[in-house]
């Protein structure tokens, strides 16, 4: 350091050109990107960071994304790799995040950090068309060098795909079939934009919209859930071939079409239904019960669309259940309820196949939420509403008003959130609410003065016509009937 302020004094051009590098580095960086459960791309980058500068404190570190891949980034932790600890982190721009440092990393020091994102839908079918029964083929492309605000002084880039790697950019070193490495770069090398071509035959498929909805009943112990989907076949185009179609049902082979949609639905779900933009989908069917380790026990709903849908091909549907609300609801002595719900569920997945079902198929991850959509729609009369999320962001409470409701009418709570990763399908939402004994009258109450009033009015009306009936005899009649009272 005496030695660099010394030289500073003599000539200073030395000093400004070492101080713009001064402050923190990625002194290594290594990038594994995880193509094995698309459509979602798991990318891990392992960095070691160091406080090169003189004398300052750091206490952030800031993220970076491309520009072109931040709308379609699902989900980011940071964790510290040596503790596992994750650090808190704040969004500054679309495209930087701002990670808190447990304690200030001093000039000199190291520390390395794990940043794990999930990306959706990053990789595009090549050829984007394909025969029915053909594999298919997909391309991963991005840039080779990780962006960051600091300067890396190395750092290379590791590809995982499911099926075999089919092609990639010169530069890159094949590992073994499914694995594919560009770098290590150095300083100021760029190996450019990199792709890897890969086969994959997995489905894949991208909701553009997703909501569900809770309805509370407490007068009926009823949690009545539906369930809206507008989804698009990520995978390649394919046009439907009657004798294909014929010939893979007949071995049991898969193809490219998605044929059934599968919903794990809780054990107890009764009155399912299925419906699409045309009508009742009677074509569904449900599994028996069944129980996976550490799982509560569930159902299968199997919807077959109308159609077999090819990539970019959409299908809109929605479909529903009751549950006991018991299950879900507990009430404090103070008469505060609180509604534990799955925040997600269970997401749709798609199957090629027709027959022969498995419940791998149920759990496959392939089905990615753009815009997810949650309403808690309480019953009347709660009030003070409190909400806990498993994501950041935040509940709005909404007024909606159905038929026999009394003046108050209801409140629901709704959550948007974006790109949803499948990290948040078994987390809860908790809705907690006052409600009064009394409220539980007040629908019945509704309803029953609404059929009295409409009673008198049906009566009215009928001695009305009475009334009117040709002649005034019957005139005369209720007259007299009237003096009698
Ligand atoms: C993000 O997702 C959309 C599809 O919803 C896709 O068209 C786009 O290419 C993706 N972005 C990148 C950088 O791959
Ligand atoms: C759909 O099915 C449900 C239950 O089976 C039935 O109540 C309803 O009337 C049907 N709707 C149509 C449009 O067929
Ligand atoms: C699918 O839906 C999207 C969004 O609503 C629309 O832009 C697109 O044209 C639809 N595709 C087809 C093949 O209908």
């Amino acid at each position: 350091m005496r030695v660099l302020a010394t030289l500073c004094l003599v000539i200073p051009w030395v000093c400004l050109a070492s101080s713009a590098t001064k402050g923190l580095v990625n002194t290594n960086v290594i990038r594994t990107v995880d193509l094995q459960g698309l459509p979602f791309v798991r990318e891990q980058v392992g960095v070691v960071i160091q406080n090169d500068h003189d004398s300052k404190v750091f206490k952030t570190y800031t993220i970076s994304i491309d520009q072109d891949k931040a709308p379609n980034l699902s989900q980011l932790q940071v964790f510290e790799r040596k503790s596992g600890h994750s650090l808190d982190l704040t969004k500054e721009t679309p495209s930087t995040y701002r990670a808190v440092l447990r304690r200030g990393l001093l000039p000199g020091e190291k520390l390395s950090l794990n940043i794990d994102f999930v990306f959706v839908s990053l990789v595009q079918p090549r050829p984007q068309a394909v025969k029915q029964s053909d594999d298919q083929s997909w391309l991963w492309a991005d840039n080779s060098l990780v962006p960051s605000v600091y300067p890396t002084r190395k750092q290379k880039t590791v590809v995982r795909t499911k099926g075999d790697v089919r092609a990639f950019t010169d530069g890159g070193a094949r590992d073994g079939k499914q694995s594919v490495v560009f770098g290590p770069f150095t300083g100021e090398q760029d190996g450019g934009r990199v792709e890897v071509g890969f086969k994959d035959n997995s489905e894949q498929m991208e909701a553009l919209t997703h909501r569900r909805e809770y309805f509370v009943s407490h007068w009926a112990d009823d949690l009545n859930v539906l369930e809206h989907y507008a989804l698009r076949s990520l995978g390649p185009e394919s046009a439907f071939d009657k004798v294909d179609q014929m010939v893979s049902k007949y071995m049991h082979r898969r193809d490219n079409l998605v044929k059934t949609l599968l919903v794990k639905v809780p054990a107890e779900a009764r009155e399912m239904y299925f419906v699409d933009e045309i009508g009742n989908v009677s074509t569904s069917a449900v599994s028996k019960q069944r129980r996976a380790k550490g799982e509560d026990a569930f159902r299968v709903m199997q919807l077959r669309p109308r159609y077999p849908i090819s990539g970019g091909w959409n299908y809109t549907w929605w479909h529903g259940y009751s549950l006991p609300l018991s299950r879900y609801l507990k009430v404090s002595p103070q008469s505060r309820h609180h509604l534990r719900l799955p925040f997600i569920g269970s997401m749709a997945a798609c199957a090629s196949l027709e027959g022969e079902l498995t419940l791998a198929m149920a759990n496959a991850q392939n089905t990615a939420v753009r815009q997810y959509e949650l309403r808690v729609t309480l019953p009347e009369g709660a009030r003070d509403i409190a909400v806990e999320l498993p994501v950041a962001g935040r509940a709005r409470l909404e007024p909606t008003k159905y038929y026999f409701d009394s003046i108050g009418g209801r409140t629901a709570v709704v959550i948007t959130h974006e790109n949803v990763a499948p990290e948040l399908y078994a987390r809860h939402i908790l809705v907690s609410y006052s409600y009064s004994p009394w409220a539980l009258w007040m629908k019945p109450m509704m309803v029953g003065s609404a059929f009295f009033v409409l009673f008198v009015l049906a009566s009215i009306a009928s001695r009305m016509e009475y009334g009117l009936a040709p002649g005034g005899r019957s005139l005369g009649a209720k007259s007299k009937a009237a003096k009698k009272d």
